[in-house]
């Protein structure tokens, strides 16, 4: 049986830190270029795969990765079933509500909230009670209040640079965001050695 360990890394800045973390702690990649187009690099005991953050879960719970990095926003989303591993305590940031500068909700009408966390908005509304359309978008969420297709928006703030450019703020965080160490479950129980030393290395580099 081939028990190199599988990692599905976030295409991105997060995913550069974490690889960064990982090859600091013993688990480099001579193949490594974090730049290049490849998107399969290997470093013996394990090899890495770049994929669409919001893709992660899916190779971990399927089983193509057996350990995975992503954000709790996409695990909140998604309900993955899998292992959470550890907090890597980076890509800190957070899910919020935003609006307009001055925005008042009137209770008398539905919100109108646009967001690629659908699921995420719809519980958090659910459960204050408020009734809500929810618009889906895939990108520049910013731009739906400022254009008035929503009233409010549902989205990552890291810096709060987006909003403040845009005229907009926060009106309320609906959760903190990190980075997750996640773990398919049947790899989890037949490489548990090696993917707890990798789970090691990662703890000892981001809890000093
Ligand atoms: C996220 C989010 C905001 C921005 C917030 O987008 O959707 O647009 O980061 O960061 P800030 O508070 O530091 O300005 P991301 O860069 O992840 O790309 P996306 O548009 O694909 O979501």
């Amino acid at each position: 049986m081939n028990d190199q360990i599988n990692i599905a890394l976030p295409k991105g800045r997060l995913g550069e830190r974490v690889y960064a973390v990982l090859s600091e702690a013993g688990y480099g990649s001579a193949d490594a270029e974090v730049n290049s187009r490849k998107l399969v690099f290997d470093g013996g005991e394990v090899r890495y795969f770049w994929v669409k953050p919001s893709d992660v879960p899916i190779y971990v719970e399927r089983g193509a990765a057996d350990l995975g990095v992503c954000g709790s926003d996409i695990l909140l989303e998604q309900d993955p079933d899998v292992y959470e591993l550890s907090d890597l305590h980076t890509g800190v940031c957070r899910i919020a509500v935003a609006a307009k500068k001055g925005f008042r909700d009137d209770p008398g009408r539905v919100l109108r909230v646009a967001t690629k966390f659908e699921n995420t908005a719809r519980r958090y509304y659910a459960g204050i009670g408020r009734q809500v359309d929810i618009i889906k978008l895939n990108g520049s969420i910013e731009l739906a209040p400022i254009l008035g297709l929503s009233d409010v928006i549902v989205d990552i703030v890291e810096t709060g640079t987006t909003l403040r450019e845009n005229g907009l703020e926060v009106v309320e965080k609906i959760a903190d965001v990190s980075a997750r160490l996640i773990a398919n479950k049947s790899s989890y129980k037949f490489k548990t050695g090696k993917i707890k030393a990798v789970q090691a290395s990662l703890s000892a580099v981001t809890e000093r």
